[in-house]
């Protein structure tokens, strides 16, 4: 059995997790937005690697359905319909549609994830239900990866707090027989024994909270640190974040 962790989705080549489960984190906050959208009823997700591609992606789709959404620098890209918040994703106004989107960290880590299967989308917000599913994974494919999206190609330590809660609630405890761990698996768990449970207190003490909180973000940093919210599994999957099974 082997549980891989990655910091940043660089480094991380197509043949590493083609056909295998991978686990994508960007809690602050792609991830997070994704799946409170998903739980207000949007239809699905595209993710883009920038700006330009979401609006050559949104061309081609039927404009009625469609939303724009994302962020450079954490704030809303001009002319797009939404940001990256997930208090933006209200019922009311993503119901029924498909949101492309682009995000500095979250959609490209998402497309580096592609080949994996499942890729399985995660965060606080839906903590249980996506370890259980990449539990069950784990345990069918003997593999696992652990995908941070990181911060602009660098260590995100909200992100690795969260590989690390997850790694210890797939792999409980010291070890298991014939577990392998790479480096950065073995280092995420040390952050949980650094911080504790508390998702709140691990994540307040990363950059991108403190940029979030300057930037007057407090409420998404209390949404996404929220464990639980919800019970939904979104994977990604022909290039749309979707809740299977969902018509
Ligand atoms: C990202 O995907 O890069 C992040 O979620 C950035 C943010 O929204 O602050």
């Amino acid at each position: 059995m082997k549980l891989a962790v990655h910091f940043t989705p660089h480094g991380v080549a197509p043949t590493m997790i083609a056909g295998r489960p991978v686990l994508v984190i960007d809690l602050l906050r792609a991830t997070t937005t994704m799946i409170a959208a998903l739980a207000a009823g949007a239809r699905a997700i595209l993710p883009a690697a920038s700006g330009e591609e979401a609006l050559k992606l949104a061309q081609n789709l039927e404009r009625d359905d469609v939303l724009l959404a994302g962020e450079r620098r954490s704030e809303r890209i001009p002319g797009f319909a939404l940001g990256n918040s997930p208090l933006e994703m209200r019922p009311d106004v993503v119901a029924g549609k498909t949101l492309v989107m682009a995000t500095t960290n979250g959609t490209p880590a998402l497309l580096a994830a592609e080949p994996g299967r499942p890729v399985i989308i995660a965060a606080a917000v839906n903590f249980k239900a996506a370890a259980a599913a990449a539990w069950r994974a784990f345990e069918e494919s003997g593999e696992l990866t652990i995908l941070c999206a990181g911060r602009e190609r660098t260590f995100a330590l909200e992100d690795a707090y969260a590989a690390g809660r997850f790694a210890e609630a797939i792999v409980p405890g010291k070890s298991r027989r014939g577990l392998e761990l790479n480096d950065a698996a073995i280092a995420a768990r040390e952050l949980v024994r650094r911080y504790g449970t508390k998702w709140k207190v691990a994540v307040a003490a990363s950059t991108a909270a403190r940029e979030l909180k300057e930037r007057g973000c407090r409420a998404d940093i209390a949404a996404a640190t929220e464990p639980d919210t919800y019970d939904l599994v979104p994977i990604y999957v022909d290039r749309h974040v979707i809740i299977p099974g969902r018509g």
